[in-house]
């Protein structure tokens, strides 16, 4: 009987630090999430890849390339140093990491 009980809290703790190592793996190792970020920051003046503000400058390829943003370089430029209209994004609000994860989801979500 105590040993049965035994086993049990043992693996209780297993189960528990298991989970809580995986839990500080995923912290680490923390994954940015282009479209989450983009929803965040993004997406008030740029719903579904458009532009509410300006309709002429949505973030479809048609248009972006016709403005010289073809690329993660150009559209990480872009944000940094946006035309009138647009939020300023320095590396304080979109830190580097972020508005690379951004500027990847654009061009693979907006043909
Ligand atoms: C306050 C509204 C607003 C927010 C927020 C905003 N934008 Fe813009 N965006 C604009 C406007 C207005 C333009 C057109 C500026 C111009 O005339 O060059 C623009 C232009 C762009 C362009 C160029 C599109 C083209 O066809 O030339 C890109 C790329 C872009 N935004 C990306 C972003 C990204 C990425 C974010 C989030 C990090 C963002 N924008 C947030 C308003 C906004």
């Amino acid at each position: 009987m105590m040993k049965k009980g035994l086993i049990a809290s043992i693996c209780m703790l297993a189960v528990c630090s298991f989970a809580t190592a995986g839990f500080a793996d995923t912290k680490k190792g923390e994954k940015i999430d282009g479209a989450k970020e983009f929803k965040e920051h993004c997406a008030v003046c740029h719903p579904g890849g458009g532009n509410i503000v300006n309709p002429k400058k949505t973030l479809s390829k048609k248009d972006r390339e016709a403005n010289g943003i073809k690329t993660a370089k150009d559209l990480i430029k872009n944000m940094r140093n946006p035309g009138p209209g647009m939020n300023k994004f320095d590396e304080k609000t979109l830190p580097e990491k972020e508005a690379k994860a951004i500027a990847e989801y654009i061009l693979k979500t907006f043909k």
